[in-house]
């Protein structure tokens, strides 16, 4: 823990020397970010291919620290990226902009949101705050998210632990592209999306499982190196939106999420506990069955926990946390974001209801054992050890980075 907990101020430390580095003021002139305001945010966010927005309050420090190195930023991508229309930085002022605050859901200052074509790309931008890092992020941004194929070898060629979603539309002229082409720009960081234009179906493609009966149409094919699960048709309308994006979404950000620390803080920051599965790095099999399980018997428990994968390896300091070692992955455990809680055994999981029970049982005494726990904090006997605390929590949205709105998880 002590190991741990030295790692995670080394690694903040690291970040704020990282960032102070920048810490030159801009030179004089007219800033190269825009204010944004409910006035001038359409307008902004349908003439730039990107919009990169720093939402941000005057009273919060890492706000003020991060103003000229976004400014900087901006310069940087204004020189690389002179022609109007292709990238622009902007910045929200959160305490007078409150709608635009509320709208786009900010709990944390600052908080840094990329749109690509006007839409709002999934994930924010949790990296380092080093212009560098930021100018780097933009241009990774920019570009199309969709892959064209012709034939069954560029189809083939899908990376099998990644999650793709697969087009098929006569010509561009289908409306069916246009809001491909949306649904591609907004998941681009959850999924790959490859387009098939023209009905010259290759022959090939039956071979490959994904073949339409009628155009436009729209597969979804899982990481097939990480579940049990198949191509799958989407059967609604592709012409509707608000039919293709909970589809895309559901398929696209799957109820179990593997999870690394690249990735966690946006977890954590949903604030549910956590069922995991910590796996020996190439368990596909336990993570295939593991993932099979929830969806079959525990989807409808998806607004009260996080289905999560975690490398054991990679998180060892929560197993050795639990008393446990390496030697005993795989194993499946909740953390409340308070404490943690392993499950008896690992092969308990195959017998139907025996995961669900565990997870009953924890919600519906869960506030009487933590508040127990809390009270007699640390029982000493044999009988009650100490209850192991949340190793997650710390790896959620710091103190150290951000202004939190709601401080408690
Ligand atoms: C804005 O960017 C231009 C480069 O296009 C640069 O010359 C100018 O100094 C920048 N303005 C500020 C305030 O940094
Ligand atoms: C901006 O667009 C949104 C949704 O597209 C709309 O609700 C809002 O009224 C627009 N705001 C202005 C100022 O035009
Ligand atoms: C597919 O075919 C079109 C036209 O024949 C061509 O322009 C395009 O480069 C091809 N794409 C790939 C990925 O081979
Ligand atoms: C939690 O609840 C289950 C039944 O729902 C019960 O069997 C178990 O003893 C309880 N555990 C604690 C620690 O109170």
């Amino acid at each position: 823990m002590k190991l741990y907990v030295a790692g995670l101020v080394l690694l903040q430390l690291l970040w704020h020397t990282l960032e102070q580095e920048e810490l030159v003021a801009s030179p004089a002139g007219i800033s190269n970010v825009t204010q944004i305001s409910e006035a001038n945010i359409n307008s902004t966010l349908s003439s730039n291919e990107v919009l990169f927005l720093n939402f941000y309050a005057d009273w919060c420090h890492f706000s003020k620290r991060l103003a000229p190195i976004f400014e900087h930023a901006a310069t940087q991508l204004k020189l690389e990226f002179p022609a109007p229309g292709k990238v622009q930085l902007g910045r929200v002022d959160c305490v007078k902009e409150v709608a635009l605050a509320d709208l786009h859901d900010i709990q944390k200052f600052p908080t840094l949101r990329l749109f690509y074509r006007g839409q709002p790309v999934r994930r924010e931008y949790r990296g380092l705050r080093t212009s560098e890092a930021l100018v780097k992020y933009v241009k990774s941004q920019l570009r199309s998210a969709i892959v064209e194929f012709n034939n069954s070898e560029d189809l083939a060629e899908i990376d099998p632990k990644r999650r793709a979603v697969i087009a098929y539309i006569a010509d561009t002229e289908d409306p069916a592209y246009g809001i491909f082409q949306i649904m591609a720009d907004r998941f681009k960081n959850d999924c790959d999306f490859y387009l098939h234009i023209g009905d010259d179906l290759d022959p090939d493609l039956e071979h490959k499982g994904a073949i339409p009966k009628q155009l436009p149409a729209l597969v979804f094919r899982p990481d097939v190196a990480r579940t049990h699960g198949q191509d799958e048709f989407y059967a609604g309308s592709l012409e509707d939106p608000t039919q293709v994006e909970p589809w895309i979404l559901a398929k696209c950000v799957p109820l179990v999420r593997a999870v690394n620390f690249a990735n966690v803080e946006e977890l954590i920051e949903e604030r549910l506990p956590l069922l995991l599965l910590f796996h020996l790095p190439e368990d596909d099999v336990s993570i295939k069955d593991f993932k099979a399980i929830v969806e079959m018997q525990l989807s409808d428990q998806r607004s009260k926990f996080n289905f999560v994968t975690v490398d054991g390896w990679k998180f060892e300091h929560s197993v050795k946390h639990m008393g446990l070692s390496a030697k005993n992955l795989p194993i499946i455990a909740i953390d409340s974001l308070k404490f943690m809680y392993p499950f008896t055994k690992f092969s308990d999981m195959y017998i139907p209801g025996r995961l669900k029970q565990f997870m009953q049982d924890f919600s519906s005494n869960q506030t009487v054992v933590d508040r127990k726990i809390v009270e007699q904090n640390p029982p000493r006997d044999e009988q009650n050890p100490p209850r192991p605390v949340s190793t997650f929590k710390e790896l959620g949205p710091s103190k150290h980075r951000y202004s939190l709105l709601h401080d408690e998880l």
